[in-house]
């Protein structure tokens, strides 16, 4: 029952020396939303997703994450506020299982690191949702399977997993299905939308049929700068947006 927005920015911006990549962005995202972020490449949509998971400090503003203020502090705080985003495929373990792989991943972000021995409830407890996830991701069969010999959709589902691995209540997921078909994107995109059922969700996608048929409201990033913040039609049928984006691709 939370009366904050999941997540809220207020005029946030980043520069990098004369170069303004974000321009006083503010927007609130409430609780079980789900947006998609489509703008131009440069548009500035992974350093918008850097700033709110505190890869990156911004330039001005402040991000708001449930009520509370994140802005300045470190990725694994952030991540522990209930905050999770997609990592890169370089950070599977290549020689683990994809069981190992989400089970690492789920222990790493409950802070099990340093007393793994600690709780064997908890470890349990781990071992189940595991269990969960590799059935959630269509995984279950190659469980035992080394995150090296998976396939590329295969990867990019155990990555998805490792994010949703800790239950954070909100999540940001960056181009997830880049390099794959668009029969694939649109496969798992639809996967994405299963497994974040009742989560906050922003995700840059390209593939706009695809991401306006999931996302609640869509995000237009143009230049650093919020163009249109809107459901899918209504953004369709902005002529700005035509204008500035659809029109020009
Ligand atoms: N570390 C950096 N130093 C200088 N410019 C950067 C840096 N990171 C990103 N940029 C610039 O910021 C802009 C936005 O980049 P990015 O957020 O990656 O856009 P998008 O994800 O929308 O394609 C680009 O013009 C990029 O060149
Ligand atoms: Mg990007």
């Amino acid at each position: 029952m939370s009366v904050h927005p999941a997540l809220e920015l207020r005029d946030l911006g980043k520069r990098y020396g004369q170069t303004e990549v974000i321009r006083g962005l503010s927007l609130s995202v409430q609780p079980g939303e789900r947006i998609g972020i489509i703008g131009p490449n440069g548009a500035g949509k992974s350093t918008l997703f850097d700033l709110i998971s505190g890869r990156q400090g911004p330039s001005s503003g402040q991000v708001w994450l449930n009520g509370q203020r994140i802005d300045g502090k470190p990725p694994f705080a952030i991540n522990r506020l209930g905050l999770a985003r997609s990592f890169q495929i370089s950070s599977l373990f290549p020689n683990l299982s994809v069981f190992d792989n989400l089970r690492c991943g789920l222990l790493w972000q409950q802070g099990l690191r340093y007393r793994l021995f600690k709780s064997l409830s908890r470890l349990d407890a781990a071992n189940a949702r595991v269990e969960q996830l590799l059935a959630q991701l269509q995984l279950a069969d190659r469980r035992d399977t080394l995150a090296a010999q998976l396939s590329y959709a295969e990867q990019r589902a155990l990555e998805l997993g490792i994010t949703l691995a800790s239950g954070a209540p909100v999540i940001l997921l960056d181009e997830p299905t880049a390099g794959m078909s668009r029969t694939e994107a649109a496969g798992f995109v639809q996967l994405i939308g299963l497994v974040t059922v009742g989560k906050t969700l922003l995700m840059v996608e390209h593939d706009m049929p695809v991401i306006f048929g999931l996302a609640d409201k869509i995000v237009v990033l143009v230049q650093g700068q919020l163009l249109a913040f809107d459901t899918p039609d209504k953004v369709r049928s902005d002529e700005r947006v035509q204008l500035a984006y659809l029109g020009c691709r």
